[in-house]
């Protein structure tokens, strides 16, 4: 049975350089090190996608030659938000395009059982109601853990939401829209599904294993 989700807030992160990376990130002959690498370039391209819209204001800038009119970012801050433990792979990528964000970490993992989200730790910097918060992980499963975490988001007051993935599964992103109407999914592919352990298909298999070496 096919599940059925809002393509209208869901972007594909799509860049050929992206496909291309992503091939070698499911390869399962990639080994640890090119495996985090490649978690935090791919986050840094769906970085640009999420941040395309931030606001400007004008400003002028002496130049060597004369004065310029130019533009600079304007507006509220972000916050970078990586589900523990995967999504800190997401963090290098993000700060290198946004230095002076913000980080904050929330702790969650899946039983291996039920599937279903455990919160084990959340530290979020203290304005973050006043912040664009990018929600990062790059494993988007059944949607458990994405949906808990925005939800802890939006009990902080927080009101724009990207939520960043790798790879995403229909079920999710229809569970993570369901849940919060708000929220935009930036993800650089859909996969076909989920298998009996909730495992995305084809995915990419354990991304925290992968990135950590713990597998
Ligand atoms: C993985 C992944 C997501 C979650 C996705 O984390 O990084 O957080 O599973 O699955 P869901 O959409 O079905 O909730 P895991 O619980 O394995 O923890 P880890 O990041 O510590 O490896
Ligand atoms: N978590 C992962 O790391 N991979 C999956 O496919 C599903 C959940």
């Amino acid at each position: 049975m096919s599940v059925s989700f809002d393509p209208e807030r869901v972007t594909l992160v799509d860049h050929p350089l992206v496909q291309h990376k992503l091939s070698i990130l499911r390869d399962k002959r990639t080994g640890t090190k090119q495996f985090r690498d490649l978690i935090g370039e791919l986050a840094l391209f769906e970085g640009y996608e999420a941040t395309r819209d931030l606001p400007l204001e004008d400003v002028q800038v002496e130049t060597p030659i004369c004065a310029a009119p130019c533009r600079q970012l304007s507006g509220r801050k972000l916050a970078i938000v990586p589900i523990l433990r995967a999504g800190l792979g997401m963090v290098d990528g993000l700060l290198e395009l946004v230095p002076a964000a913000r980080v904050g970490h929330i702790g969650m993992y899946r039983d291996e059982e039920t599937h279903e989200p455990h919160e084990y730790y959340c530290k979020l910097p203290v304005d973050v109601d006043q912040r664009i918060c990018l929600l990062v992980d790059p494993m988007l499963a059944t949607g458990g853990s994405a949906t808990a975490a925005l939800g802890y988001l939006r009990k902080q007051g927080v009101r724009d939401v990207r939520l960043l993935c790798i790879v995403a599964a229909p079920e999710g992103i229809a569970a993570v829209q369901e849940a919060d109407p708000d929220v935009h999914i930036y993800t650089c592919a859909i996969d076909e599904g989920l298998n009996d352990a909730a495992y995305i298909v084809p995915g990419l298999g354990d991304a925290g294993d992968r990135i950590f070496g713990t597998l």
